[in-house]
């Protein structure tokens, strides 16, 4: 049996394709969520979701308890995972409102607690990362955005930085000098933490804005809760079509 969970990020805090027909309190070993847990249909097949900064939007990305977030989820029974999250574009081609699916990531951020496996008497474990994103959900994603008809640029790799504020125009050239294409802030520990848990996670990511010093204008916040609204859209219709496949295959 698989389970989907959707993580949304700034722009999706509601899923408005969710029927929802239970809410569940969750408290874990490492605190609470950013939320209680909605449980809804989303094209006939039961979802749960999470919004990662909360309900009200609350929560900054370096304060999201990523620990409990997916620890909740495997709780609840879930073995897949469609992470969602608002990006810049390094990669210029990659145009606001551009839906990408990451391969691979490179983490900058720091002091965030990154691992199940660093504070507890249990023996060290050296998880496998080397494709941190799972490929069979990828393929499933791949072939609900062909369905809905909708452009999905199929990879690229995101750089995990660690907020709030946005980057400066000499780190987005370490970054792009780096081989990142997108970045956001908070792909990174949740990847690493749903692969220690066997979870079967990938990203969609929304570009909001051209990242800093990549576009003649400054981040404009207005600008991106426009493409924020149009790109989590697309991430509503891409994944009514992607979720009948999940469970088909
Ligand atoms: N940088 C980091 N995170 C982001 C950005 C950005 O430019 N846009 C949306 N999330």
């Amino acid at each position: 049996m698989k389970t989907l969970a959707i993580i949304g990020g700034s722009g999706l805090t509601h899923l408005r394709n969710l029927t929802v027909r239970e809410r569940r309190v969750m408290r874990t070993p490492y605190g609470e969520p950013s939320a209680p847990m909605l449980y809804g249909l989303v094209s006939d097949h039961e979802v749960i979701f999470l919004p990662r900064h909360g309900h009200g939007h609350t929560i900054p990305p370096h304060s999201v308890n990523y620990q409990a977030n997916m620890w909740a989820l495997k709780e609840c029974g879930v073995s897949h995972v469609v992470a969602v999250n608002a990006v810049g574009a390094i990669n210029t081609e990659l145009a606001p409102g551009t839906l990408v699916m990451p391969d691979q990531i490179i983490d900058y951020t720091y002091g965030r607690a990154h691992t199940f496996f660093g504070s507890h008497p249990e023996p060290v474990t050296h998880v496998d990362f080397t494709h941190p994103y799972c490929e069979a959900l990828r393929e499933v994603l791949r072939d609900g955005a062909a369905r809905a008809g909708l452009t999905l640029v199929p990879k690229g790799t995101y750089a995990a930085t660690q907020g709030p504020r946005f980057e400066t125009a000499a780190e987005i050239l370490k970054f792009e000098r780096d081989g990142a294409d997108i970045v956001g802030m908070t792909g990174m520990p949740e990847a690493a933490l749903a692969r220690e848990l066997g979870l079967c996670y990938a990203s969609l990511s929304v570009v909001a804005n051209y990242a800093a010093g990549k576009s003649e204008e400054e981040i404009d916040l207005r600008a991106i809760g426009r493409y924020l609204e149009t790109g989590m859209a697309k991430v509503r219709t891409l994944l009514e079509h992607a979720i009948p496949r999940l469970h088909a295959v």
